[in-house]
């Protein structure tokens, strides 16, 4: 069910990989509600092909631009003002990878160099990201700026590894920006930190079955899904919520403010 909550405006939706992607998601339900979007990813991510099915769904141009390049990110913003015929109202940052977790490496065996790159992707990235749209001049007053984080950046979930410090300082970069950017041009800078959900990313994370299972059952509303995840970042791309900037907005059906709930107290009395 469509509002029209982003008519006329227009966006940039990095990280949409396949159907299972939030990123995938939250373009959809963008046009839905009357936007006009450019879709990016990693060249490599590109060559799977499956985001031409989205750019047709969306009657959006696919711009490739690795996060951790700033010519890239130049090109991505210049080309996509080119395209719009003018600046940007939101951009969503749904980037993530941790090189360590991929190659097996548990968190007390870290290897620095796929550390650095961790951090550069999903974490540097949006400040990369965001110093260039600000050096560029890319973004409309009162734009919004939107990333996806998780509550390790908060509390400790072991097999989150060097992610959970990824997303700290991705948190961090959000708000430490949305003060420059606020004051500059009143944009706005937020993260939504969201259900585990299954997506080739959240698969990534060792023991995930059992891991979204159990925040399922510490949720007094169960998880949220990517498609609740993308109506709640339309709120936030929309003039609606204007004056929220530089937050960590938890988006997980209650399981951030909940110490125990009845469902697991019964397991533990099994
Ligand atoms: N799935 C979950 O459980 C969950 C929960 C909370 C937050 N998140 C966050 O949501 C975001 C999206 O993840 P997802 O779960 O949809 O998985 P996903 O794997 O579909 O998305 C991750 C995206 O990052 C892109 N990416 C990786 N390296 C890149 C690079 N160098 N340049 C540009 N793009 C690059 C990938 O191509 C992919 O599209 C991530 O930030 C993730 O940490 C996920």
């Amino acid at each position: 069910m469509a509002h029209n909550l982003l008519k006329g405006k227009k966006g940039i939706i990095f990280g949409a990989l396949d159907e299972k992607s939030i990123a995938w998601k939250i373009a959809l339900h963008c046009v839905e509600e009357g936007a006009e979007i450019v879709l990016t990813n990693a060249p490599i991510a590109l060559r799977m092909g499956e985001i031409n099915k989205l750019s047709e769904q969306c009657k959006a141009p696919v711009i490739p631009a690795d996060v951790t390049n700033m010519d890239d990110l130049k090109n991505l913003f210049t080309k996509s003002m080119e395209h719009f015929g003018g600046k940007i109202d939101f951009v969503l940052h749904s980037v993530g990878m941790s090189i360590n977790m991929r190659k097996g490496k548990s968190y007390t065996e870290l290897d620095y160099d796929f550390s650095h790159k961790t951090m550069d992707i999903s974490a540097m990235s949006l400040h990369r990201v965001l110093q260039t749209a600000y050096q560029l001049d890319a973004l409309n007053e009162w734009a919004s700026v939107v990333a996806l984080t998780y509550i390790a950046a908060q509390r400790v979930f072991p097999d989150y590894s060097e992610m959970a410090d990824a997303k700290s300082m991705l948190e961090s970069i959000a708000r430490s920006f949305g003060y420059h950017y606020g004051m500059k041009n009143k944009v706005r800078v937020n993260t939504i930190s969201q259900s585990p959900t299954r997506t080739t990313a959240g698969g990534g994370v060792k023991g995930f079955d059992g891991f979204i299972t159990y925040a399922e059952k510490m949720s007094p509303l169960g998880n949220a899904t990517a498609d609740q995840c993308a109506d709640y970042c339309v709120t936030l791309f929309s003039d609606l919520t204007r004056m929220v900037t530089m937050q960590n907005l938890f988006h997980d059906g209650g399981f951030s403010a909940t110490g125990v709930t009845a469902d697991v107290i019964n397991q533990m009395e099994k």
